[in-house]
Parts: C-alpha cells; sequence; structure tokens
C-alpha cells in the first residue's frame, strides 16, 4: 500500500522564528518530532537528542534558544543548527538530529514519505 503524507501541524501555529512539537505515526506507533519556521523556512526533527536519545524540550513546543537562532535541547544544553540539525555546541557535537522531509501545501505542514 502506497505510504500516505501525514499532517503535522498549520504554518499559522508558528511564529517565525518559532518551534511546535508534533507527532506522526511509524509502523503504527507515534514518533514525537518538531518543526520549525525560521526566515519563512520550514524543517522538522524527530525529538530525540543525539546525545542520549531524550526529547529536546521541557517547554511544550519551545525547541529554539532565546535569541531564536539554533535549536536547543533542554537536558544538556547541546545547539544545533535549524538548517541541517548539525550539533555546534555542547556533549554530542558533531553528531546532527534526524531530520524529517516535509512541505507546505494549502498552509499545512506535511510529512512526506
Ligand atoms: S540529552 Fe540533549 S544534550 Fe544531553
Amino acid at each position: 500500500m502506497k505510504r500516505q503524507r501525514q499532517r503535522l501541524c498549520r504554518l499559522d501555529e508558528l511564529d517565525d522564528p518559532g518551534s511546535r512539537g508534533v507527532s506522526f505515526e511509524r509502523g503504527g506507533e507515534r514518533v514525537a518530532a518538531f518543526v520549525v519556521l525560521h526566515d519563512g523556512q520550514v524543517r522538522a526533527y524527530e525529538n530525540r537528542c543525539p546525545h542520549t536519545g531524550a526529547p529536546l524540550d521541557w517547554v511544550e513546543h519551545q525547541f529554539l534558544d532565546a535569541e531564536g537562532a539554533l535549536i536547543q535541547c533542554a537536558v544538556h544544553d547541546a545547539r544545533f543548527k535549524i538548517d541541517d540539525g548539525r550539533c555546534v555546541a555542547g556533549p554530542c557535537a558533531g553528531d546532527a538530529l534526524t531530520p524529517l522531509p516535509v512541505t507546505v501545501e494549502d498552509g499545512v505542514v506535511w510529512l512526506i514519505p
């Protein structure tokens, strides 16, 4: 059976810069993820820090640092580039978040298979 795209959130639920926790279905299970809007560009990553596998957010929907310039893990403060998820500071420097392919259509952010 052909895999369907999945709705993650509405674009107007995001500030720019801003982020939102979402989830999607994979293999019958819900997978935690988040969407980031920055300079008009939408990106999404699994909500799983490469350091320990923990979720990055302590405050719901808050995945960016105070400047809105980098993704921040609340557990041990790792920082990741928004555009490619690469860790640029913290205990997992050189590792990266797992990116998810998304598209925006009719004001909705979709995960594409
Ligand atoms: S769990 Fe993310 S920096 Fe340690």
